[in-house]
């Protein structure tokens, strides 16, 4: 644990020689010289956020620069791989080269970022993983919601809304990644025993362009579509407006993952979506998780965040939590 515990000046001195020192979005002068006595932050925090072109993860960014704003003794720096899994791995051994005294990462695939993240457990940097998870066990915390019930649940809603039968799009999220390949999985197991007909699925990759053209596929090739299920909302709106520009939106449902208040939320306010269920970004509970490491006490390896369903009868009253 000491090695945690040091003290931030060589810390920083390190991460502005590696050019790291920008916060989360804001360039941040380097301090004066002779400054290291002033009182500020003790512990550097790195985050790896894989993207940051995504509307949710330009929000768990902010919720974690929230949080982290609150304690001055924390110092968080973001760095964005743009969707790039070699991006991120670089990353993730810049931080540990620059010896930050805790690591975030919410990886874009788990299978090639598991590696990356234990060598940095071996260099005695604690890593709390958010949101996608990665392969096996060699990290401090995981923190996120659980994606095969949020499937589940989708699939149970469609299931209902559908009366048991009919043919459905899946649009699903970057299947290299354990949200899409949950989300999946528990749809399944939502709409097992009923007659809903999967009848086109394909990976959109949690981008709504990608989702888009292929709902453009599916409406060249299907007549009758009931209902589309996108692993997010961002898919499900690029869905829509395919349907749209078809002039078959009306003939069908959209069901999307997220519920961000200033996106899913108000698609289902405006009659797009037609249900969408809340992806806790985990930003506030990542920090304060943090916080409890770099003191040294002792937190769960899961942390599992609530979800709520958002769907036109609810969305007034501000969704319902899901059982
Ligand atoms: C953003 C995102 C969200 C989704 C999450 C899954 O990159 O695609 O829309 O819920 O990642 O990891």
């Amino acid at each position: 644990m000491s090695t945690m515990l040091k003290p931030l000046v060589p810390i920083l001195a390190a991460a502005i020689v590696a050019g790291l020192v920008a916060g989360c979005g804001k360039q941040e002068p380097a301090p004066a010289p002779g400054a290291s006595d002033a009182p500020g932050p003790r512990f550097v925090i790195g985050m790896c956020q894989c993207n940051l072109g995504e509307p949710w993860r330009a929000q768990m960014n902010a919720d974690l620069q929230a949080a982290a704003a609150k304690h001055p003794e924390l110092k968080l720096i973001c760095k964005d791989a743009q969707n790039d899994t070699l991006q991120q791995l670089a990353q993730i051994e810049e931080f540990v080269s620059a010896r930050v005294n805790l690591l975030l990462v919410s990886p874009k695939e788990a299978q090639p970022l598991t590696e990356p993240v234990a060598h940095a457990m071996e260099a005695g940097i604690p890593v709390i993983v958010l949101d996608r998870r990665l392969l096996g066990d060699k990290y401090t915390c995981f923190i996120g919601a659980d994606n095969r019930k949020i499937g589940k649940a989708a699939g149970e809603w469609i299931a209902k809304a559908l009366g048991g039968k009919g043919n459905v799009v899946e649009l699903m999220g970057l299947q290299t990644s354990i949200p899409g390949q949950d989300r999946h999985s528990g749809f399944l197991s939502g709409i097992a025993g009923t007659d809903i007909k999967i009848i086109f699925s394909a990976d959109m990759k949690w981008l709504e362009p990608d989702a888009r053209n292929e709902m453009e596929s599916a409406l060249a090739r299907y007549d009758k579509i009931d209902l589309v299920y996108a692993h997010n909302d961002d898919g499900a709106h690029g869905a829509y407006l395919a349907a749209k520009a078809a002039g078959r939106e009306k003939q069908m449902k959209f069901v999307g993952i997220d519920a961000l208040p200033q996106e899913g939320v108000v698609y289902i306010q405006q009659g797009l979506l037609d249900a969408t269920f809340q992806y806790p970004t985990g930003g506030a509970e990542a920090i304060d998780t943090a916080w409890k490491i770099l003191h040294g006490e002792t937190v769960p390896k899961e942390i599992v965040l609530e979800t709520r369903l958002f769907d036109r009868d609810n969305v007034a009253q501000g969704g319902a939590e899901l059982k």
